[in-house]
């Protein structure tokens, strides 16, 4: 039987669990609860990262900041119970799981972090503030919990590879660690907004990952036909509305014509928009 991981609400009360490791290296795993096994996996590599005796901390709030008027704050999936069990299963020692006053204690917060060009591209087309909301409250977590390493999923590939560059330009001194994509076994990335599909929309879903995994077969003959190839795969997608499909490279920069890249994906099925991507080798031998 898993150990009940300590349980904060308050900031006091977080650094007066943090205060029962002395001196051991502490990493974080920011969520926003409803956790399935993706979570799992991160909070895996975090214990990986830290070794048996330091705290592995969990967050889980759900960040309004991060939400524009009209998307799914009001309905995304709260299951705070089941989240403890996974935290517990997984050997968090500390889940720390603020109110909204507690984050931002004054309202809206006057000083946020202005997430630069790279936020406008990508998600931030259709999302424009939703990277502004998630620097800031990741910032204000790295604030509060002080963490050595922080774990965050593949899956969100620009929210990682932003979260990378706000922690290398603002010298926030905390090592972050991107975790592979956990999938289904028929290739659906695993998301806690898949709990919105039917099971029609849950099939139609896997077109994301078949795309995403024709091109990455396709890779090594070249960007334009890694390109045709996910385009192919789409074509016979029904049911599934792409927003876009965008080849870059590895820090989302310009795609090479030759080496490591990755294609990016975003489509609604539904009501519900789904994000995926994949590493490929353009050229290369694999
Ligand atoms: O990926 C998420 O769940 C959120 O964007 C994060 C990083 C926890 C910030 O709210």
């Amino acid at each position: 039987m898993s150990a009940t991981p300590l349980l904060a609400h308050s900031r006091e009360e977080l650094h007066g669990a943090l205060g029962k490791f002395a001196d051991a290296g502490v990493a974080l795993v920011p969520t926003m609860g409803a956790l399935h096994a993706g979570h799992a996996a991160l909070l895996a590599r975090a214990r990986q990262e830290v070794g048996p005796d330091a705290p592995v901390v969990s967050s889980i709030f759900v960040n309004p900041l991060q939400f524009a008027p009209g998307e799914d704050l009001d309905r995304y999936p709260r299951t705070f119970d089941a989240d403890l069990e996974v935290c517990a299963e997984q050997g968090v020692d500390i889940v720390f799981a603020p109110s909204v006053e507690e984050v931002y204690p004054g309202g809206d917060p006057q000083v946020t972090v202005d997430p630069g060009p790279l936020a406008a591209a990508l998600e931030g087309a259709s999302r424009p503030t939703h990277f502004h909301g998630v620097l800031t409250v990741v910032a204000k977590l790295f604030g509060l919990v002080r963490p050595d390493v922080s774990v965050f999923g593949q899956k969100d590939y620009q929210q990682l590879t932003l979260i990378r560059r706000m922690v290398a330009d603002l010298c926030m001194g905390v090592d972050v660690v991107g975790a592979e994509t956990v999938r289904e076994p028929d290739g659906l990335a695993l998301s806690s907004r898949n709990a919105y599909l039917d099971e029609d929309q849950r099939w139609r879903a896997t077109a994301l990952s078949r795309t995403l995994f024709a091109a990455r077969d396709a890779a090594r003959y070249g960007a334009a036909v890694t390109i045709d190839a996910a385009r192919h795969e789409l074509r016979h997608a029904r049911g599934v509305d792409l927003e876009y499909l965008e080849l870059r490279a590895p820090d989302l920069g310009p795609a090479p014509e030759t080496g490591p890249a990755r294609l990016l994906i975003a489509a609604r099925v539904g009501a519900t928009r789904l994000i995926d991507n994949v590493a490929l080798d353009l050229n290369g031998d694999t």
